[in-house]
């Protein structure tokens, strides 16, 4: 996959790219993100890409040529499957979103300033809008970065286990059951004993019944749409992955439109390797 990002801050940008998971998927050449530093694409002698409003009104806005002219001259390049803008009026960033997005080859990424960007330029060039939030940003940098570590870490060997990025809250219409780990008590706090009994039905079906509950305490939005479909019209339910034992209702069964299996992984894909997991 390829990543270009369009922004006045492309230092800014590129820190948060340099650590972590997204370094090391750029690292093993599963992506490449670019950074065009829209201040470059001027037509300015002082280098802005910002004009005064039609109508007036506070504010600046951005420019549409700088920006039309950096957006031509990387279509003229190769196709790109999405041109985004991110912005606060755009359709809420979500896990199906990111899914999908994952599966795309060439991506380009519009980050926003001041008012916004000329309406045109979202008219005749924009074919996605994200945003990640009901608040304003300052920019549309920290939203770039958020939908693009939501995306990169769902492209297979990015992450060392995949089947962990499978079974994410939200990637089933769920959130997360609880996790624990060594030692089993910790002043006097006991790990569940389902989880040390080595019974993967019965511990398959105890997460599953954590998340259930999690999900209507915590998040009855995502509760409701999920038990809809999932208690009223079973037959409308799919499952994901294989699962072990069809009695047992399996974290990654659930809504057809919420279920998203963006790769295939093969077995061998779905085993763990440690040393794939060094956080570098
Ligand atoms: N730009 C400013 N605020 C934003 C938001 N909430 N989401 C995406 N882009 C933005």
């Amino acid at each position: 996959m390829r990543i270009d990002i369009l922004t006045l801050f492309p230092n800014m940008m590129s820190m948060f790219f340099e650590e972590s998971i997204v370094k090391r998927a750029q690292k093993k050449g599963v992506v490449e993100v670019h950074f065009h530093d829209l201040h470059e694409w001027s037509l300015t002698r002082y280098g802005s890409v910002d004009d005064y409003p039609y109508g007036g009104g506070a504010g600046m806005v951005m420019a549409i040529e700088p920006l039309a002219n950096c957006i031509e001259s990387l279509t003229a390049q190769r196709h790109y499957d999405d041109i985004i803008y991110t912005a606060p009026d755009g359709e809420m960033l979500s896990q199906p979103m990111a899914n999908t997005l994952s599966l795309k080859e060439n991506l380009m990424i519009l980050c926003g300033h001041y008012k916004g960007i000329d309406e045109r330029l979202r008219e005749h060039f924009v074919t996605r809008e994200i945003s990640i939030g009901d608040y304003v940003l300052t920019g549309g940098e920290l939203a770039a970065a958020v939908i693009c570590d939501a995306v990169i870490r769902l492209i297979p060997t990015v992450i060392g286990d995949e089947q962990s990025a499978l079974s994410d809250s939200f990637q089933d219409g769920l959130v997360a059951p609880p996790e624990y780990t060594r030692p089993p008590e910790f002043r006097g706090w006991k790990v569940p004993d389902v989880l040390l009994s080595g019974n993967h039905a019965k511990i398959a079906e105890w997460r599953y019944q954590q998340s259930l509950e999690r999900t209507r305490q915590r998040r009855p939005d995502l509760y409701d749409k999920y038990s809809i479909i999932t208690f009223d019209k079973p037959e409308e339910t799919e499952p994901i992955l294989p699962n072990p034992d069809p009695d047992i209702p399996c974290c990654l069964y659930g809504p057809p439109e919420t279920l998203f299996r963006p790769h295939q992984y093969d077995d061998e894909n779905l085993s763990f390797n440690p040393a794939d997991n060094n956080n570098e």
